[in-house]
This record gives C-alpha cells, sequence and structure tokens, in this order.
C-alpha cells in the first residue's frame, strides 16, 4: 500500500515570505513544506507537494494521484472561493483530504467565506498561519489511522 500523501498549494502561495506578510506571516511556502515534510515522516508518510498557478494543472494532479496517494491536503488558494471544477475532482478522490488556509477566510472579505470545497472535504484546518501546514497532514494521518 502506497504511503504517499499528496500536498498541494494553489495559485499565488509561491510567493509567501513576501506576499502580505501581515496577513501570511513570514515564512516561505518552502518553510511550510519542510515544516509538513517532517510531520508526514515522523508518522511514517512520505508527502510529496506541487505548487501551481494553474486550475487544471491542480485537478490533473488530483486525478493522478487516484490509486496513488493515500490522502490530500489541499491550499487551493483563491480557487477555494470559486472552483467547482476542484471541487468535482477532490469528491472523486476516495481517501482523506483536508482544506488548508493560513488566514482565516472566515474573518475576511465576504468573498472568502464561500468555499467550494468545503462539502467534499473530510474537513478544513483555517487560521493557524505558520501551522495549518502540518496540521493539515496530522488531519490526514489520523483519519487514515482510525
Ligand atoms: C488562503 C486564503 C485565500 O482566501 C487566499 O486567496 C489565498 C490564501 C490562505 O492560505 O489563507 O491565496 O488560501
Amino acid at each position: 500500500m502506497s504511503k504517499e500523501i499528496l500536498l498541494l498549494s494553489g495559485p499565488n502561495l509561491d510567493l509567501l515570505g513576501t506576499r502580505s506578510p501581515e496577513i501570511y506571516g513570514t515564512d516561505t511556502l518552502d518553510a511550510h513544506v519542510a515544516r509538513a515534510t517532517a510531520a508526514a515522516n515522523a508518522a511514517g508518510y512520505e508527502l510529496r507537494h506541487l505548487q501551481t498557478n494553474f486550475e487544471g494543472a491542480l485537478i490533473e494532479a488530483i486525478h493522478q494521484a487516484r490509486g496513488v496517494s493515500v490522502g490530500i491536503v489541499l491550499n487551493a488558494g483563491a480557487l477555494t472561493h470559486s472552483s467547482w471544477a476542484l471541487s468535482d475532482a477532490l469528491a472523486i478522490f476516495e481517501g482523506p483530504k483536508v482544506e488548508i488556509h493560513l488566514s482565516n477566510p472566515a474573518a475576511r472579505e465576504p468573498f472568502r467565506h464561500r468555499s467550494t470545497l468545503a462539502g467534499v472535504v473530510s474537513g478544513s484546518i483555517a487560521g493557524f498561519g505558520a501551522l495549518s501546514y502540518q496540521l493539515g497532514v496530522d488531519a490526514v494521518v489520523s483519519i487514515l489511522g482510525r
């Protein structure tokens, strides 16, 4: 059985570190991924990470994860609030899937209050800043261990 968890980061997250640090903090995406990788490895899982600014590339990655990855952690960025195609792709993936956000979208502008993903994921983690990526991995690991 595969021991790979797939971590996906969507649009603009490649700019973490310099992008709106008052909202997202100063950690780079690499730093978030390093902590998420450590969390996965500590639980006996491999972590594969993909960052892309393209919706279709995220959808393709989710399709390709079927039968390969045991779970998905996804920060879809602003696609969270608009992409029903991403929602449909996640719905097809059978393993645990956790939506994560560094900030708390519910406490921000109204357009961020809707998540197209919330109804198809196992659960959501939002607002924990530098902890959100690793908490997402911990959640997938916990579900897999049930
Ligand atoms: C985000 C929240 C989204 O609303 C925003 O568009 C992002 C980042 C977060 O991690 O807090 O790009 O997903």
